[in-house]
């Protein structure tokens, strides 16, 4: 794991924004793995503004995002395709065509969006970079502790916890979804670049365990240590757990003079 450690979460924001650009560059035909949630919202400001700015373009990108609740529909402001509308793809040139989220349709039997999913990702031919949160209890996408490693999208129960954590994003007459369908944790190890953000506090216990803890189900993202390419972006609050926090700044600086040095360095 690449873990690196940023002064304030506009910095994260700022890194993970310089990551997708750097990756549009090089091919303006990325499959991009999207996450929604409070601590992306930065880092979409700053892709719309660079979008805006004319430094990159979305117009052949393709995209997939790790989760959608299910029970509520797509132009319910909750949704999480709503929230992706509204954050990101209203505001660049992105084919709405091309962008998707495990959304069950009315009427539609839930269990088959999944492998449904699971077919649209192989056949875009699989994700170049995947976006991650991480939940107060070490979630990735809405895979609970307990969620088997080797899981596919399908829908999942959300812990009570996770359930009280999102709860600050719905009003009184809203209803909150307790089910939602998601990449499964095989699908977001799949990927061929993993991209996880995590900012304040409230993350830090999470991040330990993802980071210094064992693999296991009980902390999916912890499942992370087994993926060949991840940046782990974090601001000192989020790292703030960390034991062996001088190791990876001391790595950090290593591999920007390598980068320097070797421009390609990260991408062989
Ligand atoms: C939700 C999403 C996750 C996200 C997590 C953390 O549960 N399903 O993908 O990582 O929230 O969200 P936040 O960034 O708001 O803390």
């Amino acid at each position: 794991m690449e873990i690196i450690i940023l002064k304030n979460a506009e910095r994260v924001a700022a890194t993970g924004a310089e990551l997708v650009s750097e990756l549009l560059g090089a091919r303006p035909d990325a499959v991009l793995g999207l996450a929604t949630g409070s601590t992306q919202l930065a880092l979409y400001r700053q892709l719309v503004e660079r979008y805006v700015n004319g430094d990159i373009s979305f117009r052949q990108a393709t995209s997939f995002n790790l989760d959608e609740y299910l029970g509520i529909s797509a132009d319910n402001p909750q949704s999480y395709r709503a929230y992706m509308d509204k954050e990101l793809f209203d505001h660049i040139d992105i084919n709405k065509a091309n962008t998707h989220l495990p959304a069950c349709e009315e009427g539609q039997n839930p269990i088959l969006v999944g492998p449904r999913y699971e077919q649209k990702i192989s056949d875009a031919g699989g994700i170049d970079l995947q976006l991650v949160g991480i939940g107060g209890n070490g979630h990735i996408g809405f895979n609970e502790p307990s969620s088997s490693l080797g899981s596919r999208t399908r829908v999942k129960t959300l812990t009570r916890q996770t359930f009280k954590d999102n709860s600050r994003l719905f009003s009184e007459n809203e209803v909150q979804p307790k089910l939602a369908i998601t990449m499964g944790i095989a699908t977001i190890m799949d990927a061929r670049k993993i991209l996880l953000l995590a900012t304040g506090k409230n993350k830090a216990e999470a991040v330990s365990k993802m980071v210094e803890g064992p693999v296991s189900a009980m902390c999916p993202a912890s499942v992370l240590q087994m993926h060949e390419r991840v940046t782990v972006l974090l601001d000192e609050d989020a790292a703030c757990g960390l034991k062996n926090r001088d190791y990876y700044d001391w790595t950090y600086l290593q591999n920007e003079s390598l980068k320097k040095r070797f421009r390609t360095f990260h991408d062989e």
